[in-house]
């Protein structure tokens, strides 16, 4: 039985005070032992929510990483940084990191490897823009963006890896897949990996699925048999998060 996990990514809300503040109401309510709750934050909020969060079941996450250790990237953050704050989790590949920062399914590798060397669990996003679903590519998209991003990970690593099935079209639009397109999709990857990993890789892992999730739509998603939870962007910054991080039960 693979555990769910719902991933609130707050994108580029609330100011560390703010962030602080929200973690602290918010952190008994995410708690439930059948759910692993992840709060996504920006950078300069990591620290005030590890402390607000502080003894909680709630984890912390990244929202992006570089793939290098250190060196002169100008406004870039490693893993090793992330590492050494103790953070357990790092959204690696979002499309808004694909789509305007230059994120390819090369650089999407390189950070899922570095994530695993140091020990974060990478969030690693996947999906087909509203085209490419129109054209009938999305499998072949998907199976595309795995293969990269997966490339050089050991079957026995997947246990420590998160997959985002998130279609483009989906996010911050109100329009969240129906639970046949994500069941589909996310059973899609599943085999993929079986069919490249193994069977225990595939059982193992865990997919997540992403895009216009909120508290009316997800206990249903979440229900189906190939999706372990979700990552959730607009929804995860208000109050209701709660009752979406308890329908992953
Ligand atoms: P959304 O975003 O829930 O606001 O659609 C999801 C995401 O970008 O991860």
């Amino acid at each position: 039985m693979r555990k769910k996990l719902v991933a609130g990514n707050w994108k580029m809300h609330f100011t560390p005070p703010a962030a602080r503040k929200f973690a602290e109401e918010m952190k008994t309510k995410l708690c439930t032992p059948d759910v692993d709750a992840v709060l996504c934050v920006p950078y300069v909020s990591l620290q005030s929510v590890m402390d607000a969060l502080a003894g909680s079941l709630v984890k912390v996450g990244a929202q992006n990483m570089h793939y290098m250790d250190e060196g002169a990237y100008t406004g870039e953050i490693s893993g090793e940084m992330l590492a050494s704050m103790g953070v357990p989790y790092v959204i690696i590949g979002h499309s808004e990191r694909r789509e305007r920062f230059g994120e390819t399914d090369t650089t999407v590798n390189l950070k899922t490897l570095k994530a695993l060397q140091h020990k974060i669990t990478p969030i690693v996003c996947v999906g087909e823009s509203q085209r490419q679903r129109r054209e009938k590519r999305t499998a072949a998209v998907l199976r595309k963006q795995i293969t990269f991003a997966l490339d050089e990970v050991r079957p026995s690593e997947m246990a420590k890896i998160v997959i985002a099935y998130e279609p483009i079209w989906a996010i911050g639009t109100g329009e969240a897949a129906t639970l046949e397109q994500a069941e589909e999709a996310c059973e899609m990857i599943r085999e993929h990996i079986m069919d490249n990993m193994g069977e225990k890789a595939a059982q193992t892992v865990r997919i997540l699925y992403g895009g216009s999730v909120t508290p009316e739509n997800a206990s249903a998603l979440f229900a189906m048999p190939n999706i372990d939870g979700g990552l959730v962007g607009g929804a995860s910054v208000k109050p209701s998060f709660e009752q979406v991080v308890r329908y992953g039960k």
